[in-house]
């Protein structure tokens, strides 16, 4: 048999192997602005899109002492593959991080993973089926969509406001996808100053909410990489404070230490937990023991909490930067006001479209990541998200004041063509954009 006849080679282009990929890579389609986001780390222009956490915050002999410790004493441990579930040592220092956010647990329901975007990844091969539902906020974490689409799932997005996610919108999706005879397999939500929204959900709403997935047997995966990261004020206890059995919870030390490490975890009721260690072992045999026994390390001997306090400063004032030159700059614009995390998420007036206009912004030297990119569906052009966590205060200024001339050329472009002279109007009368060099 001739082999070449036997096999024609389809696909395309680009892609000889077009036709051969499983359908559920659908999903994992390149963003459209990725490849502006490649211009965008050009280092003459500011970033404002990335959620890179400030390392450089680190004291350069902080982890030095750790890694030199655990390679001297423990070397061929921290060499060798180690358990499914992670050391047990760390496992139960992660139960005195989960403390500080009104969490009791058991090391037994910890089961470490390569970063939170791995117990993400673990914990959706658990539970999703193609055409189930998970309901998420609206907007929502970009990459945990990704996974959900990666299995085939349906985002349902329940819109937030200023007070997190709002339970009565949440009563009435779980009514409307119920009626409809969709599966909802859980609800994914970033309680804590919410990656991209940079809101918080009141204990209130945490009870209420708590409340509603439980009387409708729908679970709860509560992601908090941000929550040790507060202004001022501690955000309320996490979810899984309040409910064991119908929330699994997520933490990591990516944004409290380093995302390098890829150290993250989740706590599970016991049945949950089970399963994890399986997909956990199934995926990557076991989590890096190399890492894990440096974070192990690095918690007994540093002052963790002091260098988590560094932090808070740093991202704090970075935060109050980018707020205050937002009032200077661009006081048409309305934006959430976050108490913690990295990020800010912006209102534009109603003509204006992120995502057309970052070519421009980009083209300004300033970087942000369009609304769109948090929805599912078509949502989000009028939105974008700015993180504070990774530019100087002084690049932050300099950054939006860039973004305020691509605003308003934009709003004279669209000025221009309408021929209407109202947009000018609206600028006019809330107070003039400044002069275009600035650079
Ligand atoms: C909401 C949320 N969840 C999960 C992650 C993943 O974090 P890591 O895998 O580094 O722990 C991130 C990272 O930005 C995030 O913002």
């Amino acid at each position: 048999m001739d082999v070449i006849e036997s096999s024609p080679v389809q696909g395309n282009n680009l892609d000889p192997w077009y036709d051969s990929y499983a359908g559920r890579t659908a999903g994992l389609a390149a963003s459209e602005v990725r490849a502006l986001f490649a211009v965008a780390s050009r280092p003459e222009v500011v970033s404002l899109a990335g959620g890179m956490p400030f390392v450089s915050a680190i004291p350069e002999d902080l982890l030095a002492g750790s890694i030199q410790k655990v390679m001297a004493e423990r070397g061929p441990v921290a060499l060798q593959y180690g358990s499914g579930q992670g050391v047990p040592a760390l496992r139960e220092q992660i139960l005195e991080v989960m403390a500080l956010e009104g969490i009791r647990g058991s090391a037994d329901d910890v089961v470490v993973t390569t970063g939170s975007q791995h117990a993400l990844e673990l914990f959706s091969k658990l539970f999703l089926d193609p055409g189930d539902v998970v309901i998420a906020e609206g907007p929502s974490y970009v990459t945990a969509m990704v996974i959900f689409n990666s299995y085939q799932a349906d985002v349902d997005h329940v819109p937030l406001d200023e007070h997190g996610l709002i339970p009565g919108a949440l009563r009435e999706h779980i009514a409307r996808l119920k009626a409809a005879g969709r599966r909802i397999k859980f609800l994914y939500t970033v309680p804590n100053f919410h990656n991209p929204a940079g809101v918080t959900l009141t204990w209130e709403r945490r009870l209420e909410i708590l409340e509603i997935c439980k009387s409708e047997g729908i679970l709860v995966l509560e992601d908090n990489p941000y929550g040790l990261l507060y202004f001022n004020e501690r955000p309320p206890a996490a979810m899984r404070s309040i409910e064991e059995e119908g929330v699994v919870y997520l933490g990591t030390f990516s944004k409290t230490l380093a995302p390098g490490l890829r150290v993250g975890w989740a706590l599970a009721p016991h049945a949950i937990r089970e399963k994890l260690i399986l997909a956990n072992e199934a995926a990557v045999l076991s989590p890096s023991s190399f890492t894990q026994l440096i974070v192990s390390e690095y918690l007994n001997q540093a002052d963790w909490r002091a260098q988590i306090d560094t932090f808070r400063g740093i991202y704090r004032e970075r935060k109050e930067a980018m707020v205050a030159a937002l009032q200077e700059h661009l006081p048409e614009l309305s934006w959430t006001n976050p108490t913690g995390g990295f990020y800010v998420w912006v209102t534009l007036p109603e003509p204006l479209d992120s995502k057309a206009m970052l070519p421009r912004a980009v083209k300004e030297l300033v970087a942000y990541t369009p609304g769109t990119a948090f929805y599912a569906d078509e949502n989000g052009r009028q939105n974008m998200r700015l993180s504070f966590c990774y530019p100087t205060p002084e690049q932050i200024k300099l950054g939006i004041r860039r973004l305020a001339n691509v605003v308003t050329g934009e709003l004279d472009l669209l000025d221009t063509f309408a021929g209407t002279g109202e947009l000018s109007q609206l600028r006019l009368a809330r107070g003039a954009f400044p002069p275009s060099d600035l650079r």
